[in-house]
């Protein structure tokens, strides 16, 4: 006999690389290196992007947009967006102004492989194209559409999303009172914005019905921190074998996480209490939603 868990286990992790290659090859059209001495940029922007990724993000856009029956083409030029605009923040998030890493996705990072300015000129780079690509037309036919979903993007990614909460993360460094309220704050900004656009992208190019959009961002809201607390705790108990990059750097940094406010214990039952209500916000979904359900429980249960 089968055990479920597993078969949805195995589902769940063909998916995700079929989401990653399709997403990649999206990227891989979107950065084609040019013959002149800028070369060097698109060079350092195919490293960080295309390296090698879990593809959460696009996943979470491919599984969404199938909600909507939204065509693969316009998912994917979403997923393809938010990917680019997630590696331009760990190129970033790397430099030695900001968490100083030598390792990501198990190979030296953007400004080690190249040098601090081109890696800052690589960010700038994916973050620009990002919504270059938003705006073409394989995005949407209606332009309403696409202004919506650049948009969203721009909000989820910039000062009142991910840069606001890395923003916060920096001088959390230095706040060691920061409560829980102020670091459940600081981890939605940073990390839950451009997840909770990964989840919403579909619904967006779906023209979804209001109460779908509520359901989606209830789910987005949970699964995003719950991503984060793992994301923390295997700073604290993975290994830079299987994550790809430094362990202990938080702790290093005298950074406040929920690991360190809660306890690695309690910290890992909040993650899994998120995941129980991210996935209850699914229900109006029926089967179709299934991949986000297996989606949340991956990220909790992930070792990279
Ligand atoms: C790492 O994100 C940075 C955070 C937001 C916590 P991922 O764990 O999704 O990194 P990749 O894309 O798989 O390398
Ligand atoms: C960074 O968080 C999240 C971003 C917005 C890039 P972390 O600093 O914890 O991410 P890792 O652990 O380096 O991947
Ligand atoms: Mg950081
Ligand atoms: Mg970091
Ligand atoms: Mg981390």
């Amino acid at each position: 006999m089968t055990d479920p868990q597993r078969a949805d286990e195995t589902d769940f992790a063909v998916a995700l690389a079929d989401a990653a290659r399709t997403v990649d090859m999206v990227i891989d059209r979107l950065i084609p290196v040019p013959e002149g001495l800028e070369a060097r940029v698109f060079e350092a922007m195919r490293y960080a992007a295309l390296g090698p990724g879990k593809r959460l993000r696009p996943f979470l856009v491919l599984a969404g947009s199938r909600l909507f029956g939204v065509s693969r083409r316009s998912g994917l030029q979403a997923a393809a967006a938010v990917e680019m605009v997630h590696a331009y923040s760990l190129v970033h998030d790397d430099l030695p102004a900001m968490d100083n890493s030598d390792l990501r996705r198990g190979r030296p990072t953007c400004h080690k492989a190249f040098d601090d300015a081109t890696a800052v000129l690589a960010g700038d780079g994916l973050l620009t194209l990002a919504f270059e690509g938003l705006a073409q037309p394989d995005t949407h036919g209606d332009p309403g559409v696409r202004c919506e979903l650049i948009a969203a993007l721009a909000l989820a990614a910039g000062n009142q999303g991910m840069v606001g909460g890395q923003m916060i993360d920096l001088i959390a460094e230095h706040r060691p009172d920061l409560d829980i309220g102020a670091i459940t704050r600081l981890q939605r900004l940073k990390t839950g914005a451009l997840i909770a656009f990964s989840c919403e992208a579909g619904a967006i190019l779906g023209k979804a019905p209001h109460e779908a959009r509520q359901a989606l961002r209830g789910y987005a809201h949970d699964l995003g921190l719950a991503f984060q607390i793992a994301d923390d705790l295997l700073d604290v108990e993975g290994s830079p074998e299987k994550t790809g990059k430094p362990v202990g750097q938080d702790a290093a940094a005298g950074k406040a996480t929920f690991v360190s406010i809660l306890g690695i214990e309690r910290a890992r039952a909040h993650a899994e209490l998120l995941v129980t209500q991210a996935v209850a916000h699914l229900d109006l979904f029926d089967r179709n939603a299934e991949p986000m359900r297996q989606a949340a429980r991956f990220v909790v249960e992930r070792r990279a």
